[in-house]
């Protein structure tokens, strides 16, 4: 039996989930993994708030260091989010010899490549499963179990509350606001719901698919990314009848030396397996050139689910412990000469929803200045009778940089009342 101690820094929604998992599986944890864990000492801000561990409970401190330089403590799981004071508490932890388990993707992003190189530099271990969809184990899947394989396409729903929302707006005609409260209330939502709503949170956890993905070093700052907050509930509608679903999909491709890093609101085929991802699942769709096509689903939010992808790195890195001179989990790579996309460069379809009067002949302007720009057009709805009217047009798969001039150009046209939407349209066959 191996001892694993481990001090808590938070204990939130995930830190107060991995103490439930404790209680709940201890004794599967021992007798399968061959692993004690024993909780020393958890941070947290104020520890009068009401949690599952009342406010006189010894193992509480407010003094991070009281964590980061604890004798006994052999790894730290940072639980608190936000980039600072957690970078200061990690870089810490790993220079003391600590490893590091961590939920947070918005720190990785942005600092992963130094905190993997530092973790080895010290000879310990820092692990990250729960950083991107939650319980599902798809981040050690793609670095070890598919490292046989040339990944071409990673695409994922990888945010729980964005899909929580549409979710609830398509199924039940929610308002965006009803539905994100709920989400807020079962504790999917980040510290700063807008992290989720306007796609940073994906943003984020994309920038860590693709890197480990395509074994390349790649920047948050290059992900192309567009929040769900201006989806209307019409949109949603039109998206029904024309036999698509409006998912905030992540995009990571690897195409002729490239990479394509997108985050957005894109409409799928009703009947693509990830259409059906809904509520806060969320589902990582990749492409091996080996293995050919798979789905990873499961819940990608929540204390309980978030904790199992904790504690399993909490069990591995006990397991792990006599082989730190080999790298667990880099983050590092050679340069690989791959650049990233421009997305003006990027080819998607579109569904574009214009407000316009209703004057003969605007129709067919409109479409010749589509096809002025080379966009060509798949179909056309008018909707509504009284003004200004609807016009709904879907393209083929085209540039990005000639859809962009073609709505600069309707913009001046007379006939215009609103540019409503822009949703790209991803076929993923
Ligand atoms: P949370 O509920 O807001 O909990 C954060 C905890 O950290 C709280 O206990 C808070 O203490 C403590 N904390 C924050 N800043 C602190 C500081 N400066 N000093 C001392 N304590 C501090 O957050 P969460 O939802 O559990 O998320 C934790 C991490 O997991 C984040 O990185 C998040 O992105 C990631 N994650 C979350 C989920 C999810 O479903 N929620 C899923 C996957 C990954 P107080 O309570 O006293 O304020
Ligand atoms: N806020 C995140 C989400 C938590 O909604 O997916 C899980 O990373």
């Amino acid at each position: 039996m191996m001892k694993m101690k481990i001090g808590l820094l938070g204990f939130g929604v995930v830190g107060q989930g991995v103490w439930q998992l404790l209680e709940m599986n201890e004794q599967e944890m021992l007798t399968h993994a061959g692993v004690q864990v024993e909780v020393l000492k958890i941070l947290v801000s104020d520890v009068h708030k009401d949690r599952i561990l009342s406010s006189d409970n010894p193992l509480y401190t407010t003094q991070w260091k009281d964590i980061v330089y604890h004798n006994d403590i052999q790894t730290v799981v940072e639980l608190m989010g936000g980039i600072n004071p957690a970078y200061q508490c990690i870089k810490e932890a790993l220079k003391s010899g600590k490893n590091v388990v961590t939920a947070n993707k918005a720190l990785l992003a942005q600092h992963g490549v130094e905190l993997t190189k530092l973790a080895e530099e010290h000879k310990v271990q820092l692990r990250y499963e729960a950083s991107v969809a939650g319980g599902i184990p798809v981040l050690q899947a793609i670095r070890d179990s598919l490292s046989a394989n040339v990944i071409n396409s990673i695409i994922g729903i990888v945010n729980g509350t964005t899909n929580y929302i549409l979710t609830r707006m398509t199924q039940e005609g929610s308002t965006f606001e009803d539905a994100l409260q709920a989400a807020q209330e079962q504790g999917y939502a980040e510290a700063d719901p807008t992290a989720d709503i306007e796609g940073f949170d994906a943003a984020h956890k994309l920038t860590l698919l693709a890197s480990l993905g395509f074994k390349t070093e790649v920047s948050f700052q290059k992900v192309y990314r567009e929040g769900i907050d201006k989806i209307s509930p019409l949109d949603i509608e039109y998206a029904k009848e024309l036999g698509y679903v409006i998912k905030l999909l992540a995009i990571a491709r690897c195409l002729n030396g490239r990479i394509e890093m997108r985050v957005h609101p894109t409409m799928i085929p009703a009947g693509h397996p990830l259409a059906a991802v809904n509520d806060a699942y969320n589902a990582v769709y990749v492409k091996g050139n080996a293995v050919g096509e798979l789905m990873f689903y499961g819940k990608g939010a929540g204390a309980l689910p978030t904790a199992s992808a904790v504690m399993g790195d909490v069990i591995n890195v006990a397991r792990h412990q006599q082989q730190v001179n080999a790298p667990t989990c880099p983050l590092h790579y050679q340069p690989s000469g791959k650049e990233v996309q421009a997305m003006d460069q990027t080819s998607t379809a579109f569904y574009i929803r214009l407000l316009v009067k209703d004057i003969p002949g605007v129709l067919g302007r409109i479409a010749t200045t589509f096809g002025g720009c080379g966009v060509s057009l798949s179909s056309v709805i008018q909707k509504g009778e009284t003004e200004p009217v609807s016009l709904v047009f879907v393209t083929h798969k085209t540039r990005e940089l000639a859809l962009r001039q073609a709505v600069k150009d309707i913009l001046h046209m007379d006939e215009l009342v609103e540019v409503a939407s822009v949703i790209r349209v991803e076929e993923l066959s």
